[in-house]
């Protein structure tokens, strides 16, 4: 097992201007379960390569425990990949398909039987070695896909989307599974998606990325309660945060109606270059549904509401408006979620009116949408 370092890691490909990976500094702990995320295009898989040695490095160090890899062939490096298109063999028994790897590397047959069983038990697999993919489920593949990782019983796992074939029921399953068979094998995994919810349920700490920068690295719990900057703010969670820029008045931000009180400490951080605003978050959760007059309430006229069962949402704008004051979510920027009552929810051309949560809102700064100390 190993530890895994990104040290100014950046990957510039041909022709282009703007790095794909911009000077990614990350440490991986030795067993970790670290998941990379962000939308599409912010580098994911770029950084994922490079650690597989199939991307160059630009500049910047890769080190795999205390190795440093950047200039060692990808065979080399002791790393078993999962790619989204996992194309197992189709005329090999999954057996073969597992054990392929192996037998390239000239392992005698006995001992690449012995790991192939081993790997197939821990995976579900064993009454399956003998049949072909065709015979097998989405799911049941997928497993075969990462066996032919385990049976390597390499220093790293790196897992490119390797869900995102499966439905969304099988996915939710799989990742259950892949999750509790990391922390089984102990074997340091760098896991890659797009998807928030995943990052979350899976990851040890997670790594948001934005055109190819790292914005923040912590335990799902930090990036939920404490997201370092807007972007983070908007990207972690679902329903996505609330967020809305809006005048600070005498120490206030003014919200509707209504003004929300600032901190002294949050005042004195807001700079020249916020022009007298300030960002605001608040998660739908974050937000109790009250009489009319309520102090610090503002007015949400409701456009929908999404019953859920357990859970239901208030989509809504924000009612009596000033101009220039513009309050969204990370989800959608012109409508406002609010959890409300299942039991008793509103109905659609409702108003509610609504107060922040004591000690659950976030502040950035309007400029730079760095969060701002409270
Ligand atoms: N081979 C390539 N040549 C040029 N640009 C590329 C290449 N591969 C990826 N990119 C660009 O690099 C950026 C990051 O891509 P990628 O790492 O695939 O993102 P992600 O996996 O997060 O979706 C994107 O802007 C993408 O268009
Ligand atoms: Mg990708």
């Amino acid at each position: 097992m190993a530890t895994v370092t990104f040290d100014h890691a950046t990957r510039i490909y041909p022709g282009t201007e703007r790095p794909a990976v911009d000077a990614l500094n990350l440490e991986v702990a030795d067993g970790e379960f670290l998941v990379l995320v962000g939308p599409s295009g912010c580098g994911k898989s770029t950084s994922l390569r490079m650690l597989a040695g199939l991307e160059d490095v630009n500049s910047g160090r890769i080190l795999i425990g205390d190795r440093d890899v950047t200039d060692v062939q990808p065979k080399d490096r002791d790393i078993a990949m999962v790619f989204q298109n996992y194309a197992l063999y189709p005329h090999m028994s999954v057996a073969d398909n597992m054990g392929f790897a192996l037998k390239i590397a000239g392992k005698p047959k006995k001992e690449i039987r012995e790991r192939v069983e081993e790997a197939a038990k821990i995976l579900d697999l064993s009454e399956y070695l003998d049949r072909k993919p065709k015979a097998l489920s989405g799911g049941q593949r997928q497993r075969v896909a990462m066996g032919r990782a385990i049976v390597r019983q390499p220093q790293v796992f790196l897992m490119d989307e390797p869900l995102s074939n499966l439905d969304a029921k099988l996915r939710v399953q799989t990742r259950t599974q892949i999750a509790s068979l990391q922390r089984r094998l102990g074997v340091t995994t760098v896991y890659v998606t797009h998807d928030q919810t995943e990052a979350l349920t899976m990851g040890d700490r997670i790594c948001v990325m934005k055109l190819g920068v790292l914005q923040q690295v912590g335990t799902p719990r930090d990036m939920y309660d404490r997201p370092a900057n807007v972007f983070v703010a908007g990207f972690i969670g679902s329903p996505a945060m609330n967020l809305g820029t809006f005048s600070i008045k005498d120490g206030h931000a003014t919200l509707g109606d209504a003004a929300i009180p600032l901190t002294r400490t949050t005042q004195e951080a807001v700079t020249e270059a916020d022009k007298g605003e300030i960002t605001l978050g608040f998660r739908p959760e974050a937000l109790d549904v009250v009489s009319e007059g309520t102090d610090g309430s503002f007015a949400i006229d409701v456009n929908l509401v999404e019953e859920l069962g357990s859970d239901a949402f208030v989509y809504g704008e924000l009612a009596n408006r000033k101009e220039a004051e513009a309050l969204g979510s990370g989800e959608d920027d012109s409508q406002v979620i609010v959890r409300v009552d299942p039991r008793t929810p509103p109905m659609k051309g409702d108003r509610i009116h609504v107060v922040i949560r004591e000690g659950q809102k976030h502040v950035f700064s309007a400029a730079s949408g760095e969060r701002l100390p409270e």
